[in-house]
């Protein structure tokens, strides 16, 4: 065995030599893993040895380049260099892949002559992800192994393809034994050695491209195919423009030096930089400066959750997707009955749903009627009607009959939950767990700590939202948390503007430009206008009062702030409008012309001053965990980064300042700036400071 470098070294198995990088976590490719690599290969080359295996030691293969490296000055062996030694070694060379194969990984992977890999590896190329490209010949030389159309495919998804899959399109030659990579790659060396096999370089490979040529169409036809899901992005078109010019260049290095051009702009541009910095962001909302990574956890092996409704149902869901037992309690039985086949149905129509998978899930549900029914669960989550005397009174009831250590869980969305654990004579047991609608597909959990909270309910909340492919974030009791309290900034705003001139669609699409998928009219059309509307106690004093009295209830009513069509196609309506336009009449103001750009503003930067006050009063841990709730549960686009960071780019606390002070003398108090703003507008600092 010969030391390479601290995350390298060289080993002998006969006559195969073993490169072997040991770099936790996930073996990016930092400068120390391209030195390693660069030296390894030389020596391996150099030596007697037949044939060099590269494979990894802990959970995975190289996982991609090292992202912490991004932006800064490249230390150390370049990337194309060591891709070159491997590709021009004069004996063949096999990747040896477990865990996940990415990036980076995948690119160096592809200059071996050969790649082999376990059931469970994964390969892929999700640099479009972090608002990139592969920028290490993976665009180049993915099609030329799996063709231009699973190319553009895996480029612009960052889908992780099975190891089976990857075998099928030829990106593996070979799947070995689990637990048997290294015997296995070896085996497979020794054979290459002994068949006499050729040194098969990708880049030379051009079948694949040939049959593409000619054929425009193909990459017309998958960006229209594609246009809503990339609506906003650069990289997604930037990797189709790579794959393009393989196809198109006269030579492998051509189409390679669109590919690094394209890479470079990409990289310094701001929606990279926001996806980047998105990435550690989600990352660092799983850490809680006191609630130590070794917290002892609860166990939760059976949860029961209280509503059978919308919510309810969508929480159940999550829960029996990962094999845990759920309890749904109702108070009637047809409701019951109506949620257990609402969640049957929503599993039927889940793309790739299996019916022995629906099965299984179903028959980890359980429906009652009686609350005693929860008695031995762990966790119970309540889902029911948002007010605080119903709240109270199921806690109270929970209290006497949960066991002793079950987490009793509010989904309240906005309630003080400090206030609803007061009920209990448990209260640290007691905290929020804030899914989004719907509860069984989006992403974000805000999970709510009460003044009371034990830290290993938070430790074992945190740890449960991560196990059923949640993305949470801790906040602090306020009304509305940190999504919904920013939220209605925003739409008090937006209501404000259409009382002085603009209409709602117009407020609509510039939210839509900006990158959010609707704005808060077309929301409120598609979850209907009448959600909280008592019709006995409307006086038609607002807008949706007036719009929900003539029945103009949302989609569900064909008609709402816009008119739609039987496509549920949403047009301005004239209706709306002359309504809108009679109540600024009786107002006594005049309508004016409102700029795009002050819409913009008014609705993002108030939210932002928010944000915060938010973390003033230590209701969030910090800034970017904000931008990861607004990413994930309320579509912020994720290459803009959240509000916070969206605030940096755009000019930082000064710029935001400024704004707010301008709007505050023109329009009052809803402008108020924040204490916090004012000291870091003052100091010259960022809202990115707000994360220390
Ligand atoms: N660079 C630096 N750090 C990385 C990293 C990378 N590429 N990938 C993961 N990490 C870090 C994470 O930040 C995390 O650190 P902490 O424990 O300190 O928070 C740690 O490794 C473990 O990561 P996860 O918590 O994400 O672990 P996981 O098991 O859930 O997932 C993974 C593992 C699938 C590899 C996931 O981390 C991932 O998707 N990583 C990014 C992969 C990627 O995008 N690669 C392409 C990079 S760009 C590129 O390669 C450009 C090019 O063309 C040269």
């Amino acid at each position: 065995m010969t030391e390479i470098n601290s995350v390298t070294r060289l080993e002998r198995d006969g006559d195969v030599a073993l490169v072997i990088l040991n770099s936790p976590p996930v073996n990016a490719l930092s400068a120390n893993v391209r030195d390693g690599l660069s030296e390894g290969f030389k020596q391996a080359i150099a030596s007697d040895a037949k044939a060099i295996v590269l494979i990894c030691d802990g959970r995975t293969f190289i996982a991609g380049a090292d992202i912490t490296e991004f932006g800064g000055a490249m230390k150390g062996a370049s990337l194309p260099e060591v891709q070159a030694t491997m590709e021009n070694s004069p004996k063949p060379v096999v990747a040896a892949i477990h865990g996940t194969a990415l990036g980076g990984g995948l690119e160096v992977a592809l200059c071996a002559h050969y790649r082999v890999a376990v059931p469970t590896a994964r390969l892929g190329l999700p640099e479009v992800n972090l608002g990139l490209l592969p920028g290490a010949g993976g665009t180049q030389r993915l099609p030329r192994i799996a063709g231009v159309e699973k190319a553009l495919e895996m480029m612009t998804s960052g889908r992780h393809a099975p190891a089976k899959e990857a075998l099928a399109m030829g990106l593996v030659d070979e799947i070995v034994e689990e637990g048997k990579l290294r015997e296995g790659a070896v085996g497979f060396a020794r054979k290459l050695v002994a068949e006499g096999k050729p040194l098969v370089k990708v880049r030379d490979n051009n079948a694949k491209l040939e049959a593409a040529k000619g054929h425009p169409e193909i990459f017309a036809d998958f960006r229209k195919a594609n246009a809503r899901k990339f609506r906003g992005f650069l990289a997604p078109e930037y990797n189709i423009r790579c794959v393009e010019a393989a196809v198109n260049s006269a030579s492998f290095d051509e189409g390679l030096a669109v590919e690094r051009k394209l890479f470079m702009e990409l990289m310094t541009g701001p929606q990279s930089a926001a996806q980047r910095y998105y990435f550690f962001a989600e990352r660092t909302a799983a850490k809680i400066p006191d609630v130590p990574d070794d917290t002892p956890l609860r166990e939760i092996k059976k949860v029961g959750v209280l509503g059978a409704g919308t919510m309810g149902g969508g929480i159940s869901m999550n829960f029996a997707n990962v094999g845990i037992p759920v309890t749904i309690v109702e108070v009637k039985q047809d409701a019951l009955e109506r949620g257990l086949t609402t969640i049957r149905k929503n599993y039927e129509r889940s793309r790739g749903a299996k019916p022995e998978e629906t099965e299984a899930r179903m028959s980890r549900l359980t429906g009652s009627l009686e609350l005693e029914a929860l008695a031995d669960c762990d966790l119970i989550i309540e889902a029911v009607f948002e007010r605080m005397d119903i709240k109270k009174d199921v806690f109270t009831r929970l209290d006497k009959i949960a066991k002793p250590g079950a987490i009793l869980a509010s989904n309240t969305s906005y309630l003080n939950v400090d206030e609803i654990a007061s009920v209990t004579s448990r209260p640290q047991d007691v905290i929020g767990l804030h899914f989004f609608s719907p509860a069984n597909v989006m992403k974000l959990l805000e999970i709510i700590r009460g003044e009371k909270t034990a830290k290993d309910v938070i430790a074992t909340s945190m740890k449960l939202a991560k196990q059923i492919g949640k993305i949470a974030v801790l906040a602090g009791v306020c009304p509305g948390f940190i999504g919904n309290r920013m939220l209605s900034q925003r739409q008090r705003e937006a209501n404000k503007l259409v009382l002085e001139g603009a209409m709602p669609w117009d407020i609509d699409r510039v939210l839509y430009d900006f990158g959010f998928p609707m704005g808060p009219f077309a929301m409120s059309d598609l979850a209907g206008l009448d959600i909280g509307w008592v019709k006995e106690n409307s006086k038609g004093e607002t807008l949706r009062d007036v719009l929900c009295e003539m029945d103009r209830r949302g989609q569900k009513t064909g008609a709402g702030f816009y008119d739609y069509d039987e496509n549920r196609t949403a047009k301005p309506s004239p209706v709306t409008e002359k309504i809108i336009n009679d109540f600024i009449a009786k107002s006594g103001r005049n309508p004016r012309k409102i700029s795009d750009e002050e819409i913009l503003e008014r609705c993002i930067f108030p939210m932002i001053n928010e944000g915060v006050k938010i973390l003033e009063e230590g209701k969030a841990i910090r800034a970017s965990d904000i931008d990861v709730v607004w990413v994930n549960g309320y579509g912020w686009p994720v290459y803009r980064g959240g509000p916070m960071f969206y605030g940096d780019q755009i000019g930082g606390p000064a710029k935001v300042l400024a704004k707010m002070q301008e709007f505050q003398g023109a329009m009052g108090d809803d402008f108020k700036p924040s204490a916090r703003l004012e000291k870091l507008a003052a100091d010259g600092g960022k809202f990115a400071d707000l994360n220390k």
